[in-house]
């Protein structure tokens, strides 16, 4: 082999090494969570161990005191990170809203206290800005969006994010800033002021 040849074929091994390099950090943010053929989303197993985002107090009806729901959101360290430098979340962001059921009684500290008891369910949420999965109803405007039950993580319950999520998720919009990214509007951001610096 001439030396011209040697470097055409140290060329082609670099671009190849580099092709690979680019491809899986694309999909880094995705797997495991994130099934890349098909776009199927699961509960991320580690998600415990992700800060939270914020947590939102659902108040019992009927002038009962304590809370009746909690739902919990956590998120990667990198999403934070990325959301406070850049005021948008970024390409794979998992949010996972965690619902959990609460029991109030009477404590040492106050009237009534609520605390968590078991896991209702979780919604789940993967930020796409490539427009991925285009074939799935549980995919679009910018998002992946899934509800599992409790008893099954791996397995989405919702089917189609324009009929099982979107309508609620209108008024997100309404109060987002008016410079955030137009598929972040549809997240209830200002519940998760650990985004603002
Ligand atoms: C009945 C109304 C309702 C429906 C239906 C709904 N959401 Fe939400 N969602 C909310 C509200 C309100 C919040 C704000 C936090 C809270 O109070 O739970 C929220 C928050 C979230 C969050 C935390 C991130 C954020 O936006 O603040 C995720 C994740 C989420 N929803 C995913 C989904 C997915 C996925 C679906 C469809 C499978 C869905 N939601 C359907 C009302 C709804």
């Amino acid at each position: 082999m001439n030396i011209r040849n040697v470097c055409l074929v140290l060329g082609c091994a670099l671009i190849a090494v580099l092709a690979v390099a680019a491809t899986n950090q694309k999909a880094r943010p995705f797997a495991p969570n994130v099934n890349l053929e098909t776009g199927q989303i699961r509960v991320p197993e580690n998600y415990t161990r992700w800060p939270t985002l914020g947590t939102w107090s659902h108040a019992k009806t009927e002038g009962e005191p304590g809370a009746k729901e909690y739902h919990v959101v956590y998120t990667q360290p990198e999403t934070i990170d990325y959301y406070q430098k850049h005021g948008r979340y970024p390409d794979g962001a998992v949010l996972v809203k965690e619902l959990i059921n609460t029991k109030t009684m009477p404590m040492t500290t106050g009237e009534a206290v609520s605390h968590a008891t078991t896991i209702k369910g979780w919604f789940v949420l993967v930020r796409d800005t490539q427009g991925r999965f285009k074939e799935s109803k549980l995919w679009g405007d910018g998002w992946g969006w899934s509800f599992f039950n409790a008893d099954n993580s791996v397995k989405t319950a919702s089917t189609d994010y324009q009929v099982d999520c979107i309508a609620c998720h209108l008024p997100a919009r309404e109060m987002a800033r008016a410079d955030a990214d137009e598929s972040d509007k549809w997240i209830y951001s200002f519940g998760y002021p650990v985004l603002r610096k």
